[in-house]
């Protein structure tokens, strides 16, 4: 294993009803005035809204009202959000959303905490936090991203078209609390998206050394079966509470950290939806849904062992008669079959994107991750996409 250092400052509240059982102790020293920040709506479409500022008041807090957060946040949202947190002299700052609101709540708490120039020094290049940024805690109503476990945050800078992520632990929320119950309204389009994205981040993982028998490669096994057995009824039985449960703590478990530790992480499909994203804001999950069977094609002659070992491991593929390669193709294939079978886009026109101009500043805008089992060029990321065209 290579060596590391673990850290999570957040405390998570998990289960039916945890919001109206705890969140009032959980927002208690934190201030009076809050920026309550969500998405487009949805929130008060179904009820979670009115259970929140309910709680708040009850609490004795002031509510600075925060809407309009976008998938795929952008740095113009994140500038007046910092306003907003300025003008009111905000305490504190509570997400109620999924990942897009989530990173976009971090990034304020960072952005309204000093005078840099946050996406240059912070976004753009790794700085160093040495201020404490706005205390953030959040409430998720969409899985995939894990964003309620770590100090990611994903923004868009709709003007340099980079889509791009930072991780700093102190931007990691004081709390994140996640009842399955909220995301029974997601649609099964969106909880198909997200799922796909945890999936990801478990394979984005596991396909990368040092592969040691490292325990990491047992937990990612493990989780990958377990989002490959409950996305399916999700979709079809949205108010199943053990199928959200286990694909909400499934869509933490990635994220938190846990089965990254002593890995390399690949994270290239990542970095190629972002470009995707940058250029014409597509769905995070769908976007990694078109690349990957393509990229894995490319690279598991890299890494032939632990395609293997997914296809066996994963999909319960039978290895006897097959030779590795044949079984690792059949991994990929069953991965493909799979992203169909809930309705994914397999193609990036399937997904939106029909102007093929836009696939060379994409790719040559990709950053080129090393940890994965081969470093592609960007010539060859230009041949994934033309390929997922
Ligand atoms: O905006 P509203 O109206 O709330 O609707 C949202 C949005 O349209 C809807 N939704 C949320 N909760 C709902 C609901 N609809 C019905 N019922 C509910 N309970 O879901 C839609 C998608 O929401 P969004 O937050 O955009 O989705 P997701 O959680 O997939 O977040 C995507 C963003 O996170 C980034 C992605 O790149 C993208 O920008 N990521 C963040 C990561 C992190 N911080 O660790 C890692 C990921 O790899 C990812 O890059
Ligand atoms: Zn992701």
């Amino acid at each position: 294993m290579e060596s590391f250092v673990y850290e999570n400052a957040t405390r998570v509240y998990f289960g039916r009803g945890c919001v109206g059982a705890s969140l009032e102790e959980a927002v208690r020293g934190l201030g009076k005035t809050v920026l309550l920040a969500y998405g487009g709506g949805s929130i008060k479409k179904n009820g979670i809204y009115g259970e929140v500022t309910g709680i708040l008041k009850k609490a004795g807090k002031e509510i600075v009202d925060f809407p309009g957060i976008m998938p795929n946040p952008t740095w113009r949202k994140v500038q007046e959000g910092k306003r907003a947190v300025k003008e009111h002299g905000v305490d504190f700052i509570l997400g109620v959303g999924g990942g897009s609101v989530m990173d976009c709540c971090k990034a304020i708490s960072m952005a309204a905490a000093t005078e840099r120039d946050v996406w240059e020094e912070y976004w753009i290049r790794k700085g160093v936090v040495d201020f404490e940024p706005v205390p953030v805690g959040l409430i998720v109503t969409v899985v995939g991203t894990g964003s309620e476990v770590n100090g990611e945050g994903v923004i868009t800078n709709e003007e340099q078209k980079i889509k791009t992520s930072r991780n700093y632990p102190r931007c990691n929320a004081r709390f994140a609390m996640l009842d399955p119950v909220y995301t029974y309204t997601v649609s099964p389009q969106q909880t198909a998206a997200g799922g796909f994205d945890m999936l990801s981040h478990v394979m984005e993982t596991y396909f990368s050394g040092p592969d040691d028998g490292n325990i990491s490669d047992a937990v990612s096994e493990a989780l990958m079966r377990t989002i490959i057995r409950n996305l399916p009824v999700a979709i079809r039985e949205p108010e199943n509470y053990e199928a959200r449960s286990n694909l909400m703590w499934a869509s933490s478990m990635a994220e938190i950290g846990i089965i990254k530790l002593g890995k390399r992480c690949d994270f290239e499909a990542h970095m190629i939806e972002h470009q995707m994203g940058a250029f014409t804001d597509c769905n995070h999950g769908m976007g990694l849904a078109v690349i990957h069977p393509a990229y894995y094609r490319r690279i598991c002659r890299d890494g032939l062992a632990k395609f293997a070992a997914f296809a066996e491991r994963v999909w319960e593929i039978p290895a006897q008669g097959k030779t590795q390669e044949e079984l690792a193709l059949a991994g990929i294939d069953a991965l493909e079959a799979f992203i169909r079978s809930i309705g994914l886009p397999a193609t990036l026109r399937e997904l939106g994107i029909t102007d093929r101009s836009l696939l060379k500043p994409i790719a040559d805008s990709c950053l080129i991750n090393e940890g994965g089992y081969r470093a592609l060029t960007h010539g060859e990321i230009l041949e994934i996409l033309e390929e997922c065209y």
